[in-house]
C-alpha cells in the first residue's frame, strides 16, 4: 500500500491585491509541492477582516485570489482549495485555542507590533482580531494535522506560536495535534519593498511603486523595476550593502533558477540598466500566462464556485474530526446532530 502523504496547509489573505512577494514566498512553492503532499490551500478571508475591508472589494479579491491559485498551477483535482469563512470549524477551533494562548505571547508577535503601530499612527483603532490573529492561523494549521506550512519568512514566528499552542494543548490532555514545520523557500523567502529594500514588500503598502502586483501589466512592471531603489556602486553583486540589487537577484533566481554567482558573472561590467531590464522581462514572462488565465477564470464564476464548494466540503469533513476530538478532550458534552 502507498504511504500516506504528509499534509500541507497554507493560505493567503485577500486583504489587498497579491504581490510578487506572495507569489515567490508562497504560491510558486505550493505548485512545486502539490504532487508530493496532501495539500489544503485556503483563501483566508477571516484573517483579512482584522483590519476594515470594503465588502465589495473583499468579495472581488476573494474570488481573484482563488483564481490566482488556480492560474498559478494549483490543480483543483489534486488539492483541497477553499475559502476559510465557508468552513466554520476554523472559527470554532480558534476560540478553543484562544483559551490556550497567552496575551503576552500574542503581544510579542512582530507583525502585531508593526501593524498595530501603523494603524495607531494612521489614527485607527487596533481590533482584538489583530492581536488574536495568530490563534486563528494556528487553528487553520492544526485542524488538518498539518506537517508542513509553506510560507514566506515573515510567517515563521506565527508557525512557532502554532507549535507552542499545540504543545500546550497536547500536554494538557493527550497527544492531539501534529507539530507543524515551516517550509521557507531559498530565494523568494523575503521579497523586499522596491522603494525601501530594507522592508518587506507588502500588499498593504500605501505606495504602489513599492510593490509589483501579480496582475500588473507589462508597462507598469517595467516602470516599477526601472524606478526601483538600488545604489551607486554600479556592480551586480549579492551583498548586504546592496539590498536593492540583492532583492532583484533573488527575484531573478526565483524565476530562472540561475544561481547568484551566475547572475553576477552574466552582468559583470554591465551596469544596472540591462540587469533591471532583464529582470523586468523575466517577471513579465512569468506573470503574463497567469494573468491571462486569471481573467479567463474570473469569467467563469460557476467553475470557481464548484471548486470552492467541493473544497469546503472536504475541508469541513476533515477538520470537524479534529475539532470533535478537541471538544471531547476539553470536556464538552458531545451531541449527535
Ligand atoms: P499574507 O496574506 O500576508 O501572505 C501570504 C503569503 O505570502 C508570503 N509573503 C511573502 N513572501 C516573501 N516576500 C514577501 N514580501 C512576502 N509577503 C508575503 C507570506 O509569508 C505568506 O506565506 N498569516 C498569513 C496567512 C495565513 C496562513 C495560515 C498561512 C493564515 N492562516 C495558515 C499559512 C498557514 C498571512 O497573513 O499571509
Amino acid at each position: 500500500m502507498e504511504d500516506k502523504k504528509k499534509v500541507i496547509f497554507s493560505g493567503i489573505q485577500p486583504s489587498g491585491n497579491l504581490t510578487i512577494g506572495n507569489y515567490f514566498g508562497a504560491l510558486k512553492n505550493w505548485v512545486k509541492l502539490q504532487d508530493k503532499y496532501d495539500c489544503y490551500f485556503c483563501v483566508v478571508d477571516l484573517h483579512a477582516i482584522t483590519v476594515r475591508q470594503e465588502p465589495k472589494d473583499l468579495r472581488r479579491r476573494t474570488l481573484e485570489v482563488l483564481a490566482i491559485y488556480l492560474a498559478a498551477g494549483i490543480d483543483p483535482e489534486k488539492n483541497t482549495i477553499f475559502i476559510q469563512s465557508h468552513v466554520p470549524t476554523h472559527s470554532e477551533a480558534a476560540w478553543l485555542l484562544n483559551c490556550f494562548t497567552y496575551v503576552g505571547e500574542l503581544e510579542r508577535m512582530t507583525q502585531y507590533k508593526s501593524k498595530s503601530k501603523k494603524y495607531g499612527a494612521e489614527g485607527g483603532t487596533v481590533s482584538a482580531g489583530l492581536l488574536n490573529y495568530p490563534v486563528l492561523m494556528a487553528a487553520d494549521i492544526l485542524l488538518y494535522n498539518t506537517d508542513l506550512v509553506p510560507v514566506g519568512k515573515d510567517q515563521t514566528q506565527h508557525i512557532e506560536i502554532t507549535r507552542d499552542i499545540a504543545e500546550r494543548f497536547n500536554n494538557a490532555y493527550s497527544p492531539t495535534f501534529t507539530l507543524p514545520e515551516g517550509y521557507i523557500p531559498e530565494d523568494g523567502a523575503k521579497i523586499m519593498d522596491l522603494q525601501d529594500p530594507t522592508k518587506k514588500m507588502s500588499k498593504s503598502s500605501n505606495n504602489p511603486n513599492s510593490y509589483i502586483l501579480i496582475m500588473d501589466n507589462p508597462e507598469v512592471i517595467r516602470k516599477k523595476i526601472n524606478r526601483c531603489v538600488t545604489d551607486s556602486l554600479g556592480k551586480v553583486r549579492y551583498a548586504d550593502d546592496q539590498p536593492g540589487i540583492k532583492n532583484l537577484m533573488n527575484i531573478l533566481s526565483a524565476i530562472t533558477g540561475m544561481s547568484h554567482e551566475t547572475i553576477e558573472s552574466k552582468y559583470e561590467n554591465k551596469g544596472y540598466a540591462e540587469f533591471k531590464n532583464d529582470t523586468a522581462e523575466a517577471i513579465i514572462k512569468e506573470l503574463t500566462p497567469i494573468q491571462n488565465k486569471v481573467n479567463e477564470l474570473l469569467g467563469d464564476k460557476k467553475y470557481l464556485e464548484d471548486i470552492y464548494k467541493k473544497g469546503a466540503e472536504k475541508a469541513y469533513y476533515v477538520s470537524n474530526k479534529i475539532l470533535r476530538k478537541m471538544q471531547k478532550k476539553i470536556g464538552f458534552i458531545p451531541v449527535s446532530r
